[in-house]
C-alpha cells in the first residue's frame, strides 16, 4: 500500500470499541499506543474510542484509569481523554451490546455521520463465542452503507487452544465477518526489527543467493525471558510456552526468515509465502537437541496445579520439507525465568572449504544475526585479515542498528503499529487463517508427544544452552 493509498484510507471518522477496555491489555498497551498516534497525528481527525467491560466505572472514573496509563503529551491529554468513553456490561449478556449501540449512535450523531468501526477483543478467549455472536446479531458489526462505516474485527491470540478449536474458531469467525474485516494480531509480526527481516532479506540481492539450505547451516530463533509467570499461573497453567509464543510469535519469525520472496508487498501475497512455508514445516521433538523444561518453584506458583507438566521453556530442532532447504536446521527455542532477556535469529552460513588463510579458526562461519529485543540490530558477521605477514583471519561485524543514526528515531510500539494497520486496511501485519492453521499444524505432534512427558526442571536465571 503506498502512502498516497494509506492517507486517502485512513483520514475517515472512526471509533474504537475495546471490549476489555478496563483489562491489563488495555491499560498498558492499546490506551497508550492510542494516545502515541494521536499525538502524532496518526489516527483519524474525527475519532472516538469505547471502552466496554464488566467492571463498575463510570464515564468519569474511566477516563481517570485511562489517563493514569497516559505518558507525556499533557497538552494533549485532555483532548483526548474526552473522546473516551465507557459502556458498561458482561460480554456474554445482550444489555452490554444495547448499550453499545445507543452510544455508537450518538458518536455518529455528534460526528454527523455514519462511523468506520473496529471492535477490538481484549477479553479471555472463553468470551469469544458469544462475544462474536452477540456483535453479530446485534447489527453491530454491520457496515452503515454500502459506502461507509465499514466494520473491522481485531482478535488478540491464542487462536485457539489446538488445531480443533482454531478451525471451529476460525468457522465462527468466518460465518459473522468477511476475512477482509478479521485482524488476528500477534504483535510479534509489528515489532520494527521484525519487520526488518523481510524488507533486509528481499532489499539486498547480496543475500538472496544464500538463503537456502546449500549455504546456510543452521538457523536459531529464540525468544527468551528473564520474568517468570508471576501471577499470570491461572492463565498459563496448561497453555506453557509452546502456545504462548512458540505457536504464534516464534513460528511468525520463522516464517519471515524462511519464506519465499512474495514478489509483491501486500497482505495476500506476503501472508500467502509465510502461510506455505509454514505448510512445508516439521518440528522434531524427539531430537536430540529437543526438550521441554519447567523452572524449579513453577508448580507452587498461585494457579499451577501441584503436578503441572506445563513447560516453561521449550528447544525443537525443525526443517523445512523443500529442495530449497534440504541440509538446513532451524532450532526454536523460548522460554521464562532464564538468564538473558533476547529475542534473536541468528543464521549461520556453512564453512567455507579449504580456508586459504595460515591456520584454520575454530568456527568461521559468516553469521547475520537479527536482534530484536532488548537491542535492535542487524550483524554480519564476516571475516577480514590480520594486518601483517601472516595470513590470518579474524571474525570481524558489520552491524546496523536505529539507535546509531544520527537523526532521532521515533519509536513506535508494536500495538501502535497494529492499531494504525487496522485503521488504514493494511493486514500485511495480521496472521490469516491460513498461517494459524499451518501454525497449529505444526506443534500439534510436539503437542501431543510431550504431554505425556515430564519436562525437565531447570534453575530460574538458567543459561538456556545447559537446559538439557
Ligand atoms: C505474549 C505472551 O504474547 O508475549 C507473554 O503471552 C510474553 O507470555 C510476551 O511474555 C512477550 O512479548 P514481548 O513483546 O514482551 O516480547
Amino acid at each position: 500500500m503506498n502512502n498516497n493509498e494509506k492517507s486517502k484510507r485512513f483520514n475517515i471518522p472512526t471509533v474504537f470499541v475495546i471490549f476489555g477496555g478496563t483489562g491489563d491489555l488495555s491499560r498498558k498497551k492499546l490506551f497508550p499506543s492510542l494516545f502515541d498516534l494521536y499525538k502524532k497525528n496518526r489516527l483519524p481527525e474525527q475519532f472516538a474510542v469505547v471502552g466496554a467491560a464488566h467492571s463498575d466505572y463510570t464515564e468519569e472514573s474511566f477516563r481517570k484509569l485511562v489517563s493514569e496509563h497516559l505518558v507525556g503529551g499533557d497538552d494533549k491529554k485532555n483532548e483526548f481523554l474526552s473522546l473516551v468513553r465507557y459502556v458498561r456490561g458482561s460480554f456474554d449478556t445482550k444489555e452490554l451490546y444495547t448499550g453499545l449501540r445507543s452510544e455508537l449512535a450518538k458518536i455518529d450523531d455528534d460526528i454527523g455521520q455514519c462511523t468506520n468501526k473496529i471492535f477490538h477483543l481484549s477479553v479471555s478467549p472463553r468470551f469469544y463465542e458469544s462475544l462474536l455472536e452477540h456483535l453479530h446479531n446485534s447489527g453491530l458489526a454491520q457496515t452503515c452503507d454500502s459506502e461507509n462505516g465499514w466494520t473491522r474485527v481485531l482478535i488478540e491470540k491464542p487462536f485457539g487452544n489446538d488445531l480443533v478449536s482454531a478451525r471451529e474458531l476460525d468457522d465462527l469467525l468466518g460465518r459473522l465477518f468477511k476475512e477482509e474485516q478479521i485482524y488476528r494480531i500477534d504483535h510479534y509480526l509489528a515489532k520494527e526489527t521484525v519487520q526488518n527481516i523481510i524488507m533486509f532479506r528481499f532489499a539486498n540481492l547480496l543475500f538472496a543467493p544464500i538463503w537456502n539450505g546449500e549455504y546456510i547451516k543452521k538457523i536459531e530463533i529464540e525468544l527468551h525471558e528473564t520474568i517468570d509467570v508471576d501471577t499470570r499461573g491461572k492463565f498459563y497453567d496448561g497453555i506453557g510456552a509452546l502456545r504462548d509464543v512458540g505457536q504464534n510469535h516464534l513460528l511468525q519469525m520463522f516464517s519471515l526468515v524462511a519464506m519465499d520472496n512474495p514478489g509483491v508487498f501486500d497482505a495476500h501475497h506476503v501472508r500467502k509465502q509465510r502461510g506455505s512455508v509454514l505448510e512445508r514445516t516439521v518440528l522434531d521433538a524427539d531430537a536430540e537437541i529437543s526438550v521441554q523444561g519447567q523452572y524449579m518453584g513453577y508448580k507452587s506458583i498461585e494457579g499451577a496445579r501441584a503436578n503441572s507438566q506445563t513447560e516453561t521453556y521449550f528447544r525443537l530442532h525443525g526443517t523445512i520439507d523443500s529442495d530449497k532447504w534440504r541440509g538446513a536446521d532451524f532450532i526454536l527455542s523460548a522460554g521464562k525465568a532464564l538468564r538473558e532477556k533476547s529475542t534473536r535469529i541468528t543464521v549461520t552460513l556453512k564453512e567455507p572449504l579449504p580456508c586459504l588463510c595460515d591456520s584454520d579458526i575454530e568456527g568461521q562461519y559468516n553469521q547475520i544475526i537479527f536482534d530484536i529485543q532488548p537491542s535492535e540490530k542487524i550483524t554480519v558477521r564476516f571475516f577480514a585479515k590480520i594486518h601483517g605477514f601472516e595470513n590470518k583471519i579474524t571474525p570481524k561485524d558489520f552491524t546496523f542498528s536505529y539507535h546509531q543514526e544520527e537523526v532521532e528515531i521515533d519509536e513506535i510500539d508494536a500495538y501502535e503499529r497494529v492499531l494504525y494497520d487496522a485503521v488504514i486496511g493494511d493486514q500485511v501485519l495480521f496472521a490469516s487463517t491460513q498461517e494459524v492453521h499451518a501454525a497449529w499444524k505444526v506443534m500439534m505432534p510436539v503437542l501431543e508427544k510431550w504431554q505425556q512427558k515430564d519436562p525437565v526442571v531447570y534453575k530460574k536465571g538458567a543459561d538456556p544452552k545447559e537446559i538439557q
